[in-house]
């Protein structure tokens, strides 16, 4: 059994709409109109037990509702979705025991109480043996750098701090099933870095099934071997990332300065020349011959300053879009 089956699932929200004016305010008391948000529509993908998958999209394209669905806090318009075999919505207690969410939007963390305090609450909720939940506790603290954080009240950290402890609490069970909305949204380049180390050694060790949602390129790049983009509330691929950075984003972009003033013809060779301008330019490099070719240029040109830029997600899904 897949750990995650979801099968033609929809979800469309009802808005109401006011119509502008103060003759509108009487009509809406009256009479409201309804529009229909679709913002999953027909949806359907398995992901196997141990599996890490990210699941990408641009904003509003329905990946927050996806996990909202899957995690039990909405119901769905149509369609099924089993996670660990069972229906989210209908909240069993084995679903809740093994199951997990990280949003950053939401905090599970009580706001006014050091985090310490919500960790113990959990491991009653979830039953985690003392030794156990110590030992992992510890654990969770050392890598993810939580130190003296856990007995700060909630209210008092950083939203990267924050993000720390929701992370570490929503963990402490060892679910089956993680979903991540956003994880490293927030955090500094040295902690996504760790956050991203910490969430595949869990993946590794306890065989969890990790859904992850980001709009960082590293996050998905670095963790996720499938990745599933959705746009519009419908899926538009699902397969190996490879396959789409290849393919989309066969390139890096190198911006460098010189100590000297720059001419287009002697950059031609090392790949394609997009601007140039004084001791400044820009090249693209086939992503497979980065290393060669920058030796041979740094060997040729007196280089004081330089950066390999990676196309962001959001151009490679925008080239997906714009072939699909
Ligand atoms: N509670 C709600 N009521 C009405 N419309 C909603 C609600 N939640 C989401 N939507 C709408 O559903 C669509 C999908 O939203 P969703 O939050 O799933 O997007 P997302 O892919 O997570 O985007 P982002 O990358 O910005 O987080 C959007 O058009 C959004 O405005
Ligand atoms: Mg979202």
């Amino acid at each position: 059994m897949n750990a995650i089956q979801v099968k033609n699932l929809s979800k469309t929200f009802q808005v109401a709409i006011k119509k502008p004016g103060l003759s509108g305010v009487f009509q809406s008391l009256i009479k409201k109109e309804h529009k229909d948000v679709p913002a999953v529509q027909g949806v359907s993908f398995d992901i196997a037990r141990g599996e890490l998958v990210g699941f990408l999209g641009p904003n509003g394209a329905g990946k927050t509702t996806t996990l909202k669905l899957l995690s039990g806090l909405l119901y769905p318009t149509s369609g099924e979705a089993y996670v660990m075999g069972h229906l989210p919505w209908k909240r069993e207690k084995e679903f809740q025991m093994n199951f997990s969410m990280v949003m950053g939007q939401r905090t599970q963390l009580w706001w006014d109480l050091p985090a310490r305090e919500t960790f113990v609450l959990n491991q009653k909720i979830f039953e985690i043996p003392e030794k156990d939940f110590f030992a992992r506790q510890d654990r969770i603290v050392d890598l993810l750098d939580l130190g003296s954080l856990l007995d700060t009240p909630v209210k008092k950290l950083s939203l990267g701090e924050r993000m720390k402890a929701e992370l570490a609490c929503s963990i402490l069970h060892y679910p089956k099933v993680l979903l991540l909305d956003e994880p490293t949204l927030g955090l500094d380049l040295v902690m996504q870095k760790r956050l991203r180390q910490f969430i595949r050694e869990y993946n590794a060790e306890t065989q969890s099934t990790i859904l992850i949602t980001s709009h960082n390129m590293a996050d998905v790049e670095e963790l996720c071997k499938r990745v599933i983009i959705i746009d519009d509330g419908k899926i538009l691929y699902d397969g190996d990332l490879s396959k789409i950075v290849e393919k989309y984003a066969p390139d890096k972009l190198v911006s460098l300065s010189s100590s000297k003033t720059l001419d287009a013809k002697d950059l031609q060779k090392f790949g394609r020349v997009t601007e140039v301008s004084g001791q400044d330019a820009k090249i693209e490099i086939p992503r497979k011959q980065v290393s060669s070719v920058m030796a041979k240029l740094l060997s040729e040109i007196p280089v004081i300053d330089l950066s390999i830029e990676e196309l962001s997600i959001e151009e490679i899904i925008r080239r997906v879009f714009t072939d699909a």
